[in-house]
């Protein structure tokens, strides 16, 4: 089976750290946000994945290349010359997608993280034998989603709604879809969306399938869902994988914490932390609801809540970085300092206190 992965956009809305890498690859609990994907894609038997990307493909094949030999998957990419949407890439890929096997392909929103069930997914989809599934879980705010309306029993999609403004239902697109390749045969090579053009039509003809997910479901392409996503994120290994988490009396809660990374004696970290690695964690650090990226370092007596710490940045001691404070990749917060909200853009050093949220250039 095949997979494809709509990569493209510039991640504007997780700036400052897109403005290092592409969104993909941005660690979440502690690796890019891709390789979960492409790790539970692997699990169910994709052998190729196509990365549908319109930016900087270099950098991310470049950094996928290792994985393709440690996954043993393939892993291409299909580059646009305009933003096709999210349904012209796949017209742009079709060769890619389509073997002559008849099997559906998977499509996926690169910033959607869950528990990816695939299994059920691929299950689900031959027993229903209509053309399309898609993934579909409840939200408390709908209308920045596109939300589906179906029948309960069967799971036909009676409705589907692009980010609607008045109410049609809590259940939503969750961006991960199961397609027969009949599907290509109705998309153009245009700029196309597959939200508002291809699904409405597909349920028009009764070939639009929906499950609801189990497990848990975010989209992390924004800062605060990030964080959220994280909780919920280490809320499932902890059900599913207890050994993958930190223990010990300066562990609290759920917390990550990459095997080359160093914890300074008394500490206190969590809940919901993710330590990445090499990062270093001095003496006498407070951090909870926070991820510290690859290379990072805390000083002494320093205390991170609610905010996000990029690749190799460093907080100064007794600082205190808190309410959605991002520190974009090489930030140095100085010792003292204070953040409330700071965004901080890459390579810049704070040697005065950020008092209420604002960009730092
Ligand atoms: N290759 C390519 N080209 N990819 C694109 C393009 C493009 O022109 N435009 C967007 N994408 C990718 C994004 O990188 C992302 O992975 C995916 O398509 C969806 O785009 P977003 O910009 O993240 O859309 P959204 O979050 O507002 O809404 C989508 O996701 C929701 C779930 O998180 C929709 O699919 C909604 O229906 C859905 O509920
Ligand atoms: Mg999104």
């Amino acid at each position: 089976m095949k997979a494809l992965i709509l990569v493209g956009g510039f991640g504007t809305r997780l700036r400052p750290l897109t403005l290092s890498v592409p969104k993909p690859l941005v660690d979440f609990g502690n690796k890019p946000m891709i390789l979960h994907q492409i790790e539970a894609l692997k699990e169910v038997g994709v052998t190729e994945v196509v990365l549908a990307i319109n930016y900087q493909p270099e950098v991310m094949l470049n950094f996928l290349k290792d994985f393709e030999s440690k996954l043993g998957i393939k892993i291409t990419c299909s580059q646009e010359t305009e933003p096709l949407g999210t349904a012209g890439p796949l017209a742009l890929a079709r060769d890619k997608l389509v073997d002559g096997s008849g099997d559906p392909f998977f499509v996926l929103n690169s910033d959607v993280i869950s528990e990816y069930p695939f299994a059920e997914l691929i299950q689900f989809h031959r027993a229903h034998g209509g053309e399309a599934t898609i993934m579909v879980t409840k939200v408390d705010e709908p209308s920045k989603y596109g939300v589906v309306v179906m029948e309960e029993g069967t799971g036909k999609v009676e409705r589907f709604v692009e980010k609607p403004k008045a109410f049609v239902g809590n259940k939503i697109n969750a961006g991960i879809y199961l397609l027969n390749p009949s599907v290509l045969d109705r998309i153009e090579l245009k700029p196309t969306s597959i939200e508002k053009e291809v699904f409405p039509r597909i349920a028009a003809d009764s070939g639009l399938f929906a499950m609801v997910l189990p497990g848990f479901w975010m989209d992390i392409g924004q800062p605060r869902d990030y964080i959220t996503g994280l909780r919920l994120y280490l809320d499932s290994l902890r059900k599913k994988a207890p050994g993958k988490l930190a223990s010990g009396a300066h562990v609290l809660g759920n917390v990550l914490v990459h095997e080359t990374a160093v914890i300074g004696e008394g500490c206190l970290i969590g809940p919901d932390v993710a330590v990445g690695p090499g990062c270093v964690v001095e003496a006498g650090v407070r951090l909870s609801r926070c991820t510290v990226m690859r290379g990072a370092r805390v000083k002494q007596h320093a205390c991170v809540s609610s905010s996000i710490i990029g690749w190799h940045s460093t907080v100064g001691k007794w600082a205190r970085v808190e309410n959605m404070t991002i520190l974009g990749e090489d930030v140095h917060v100085c010792d003292e300092i204070y953040s409330n909200g700071g965004v901080v853009l890459p390579h810049k050093e704070i040697k005065s206190s950020i008092l209420k949220p604002e960009i730092v250039m």
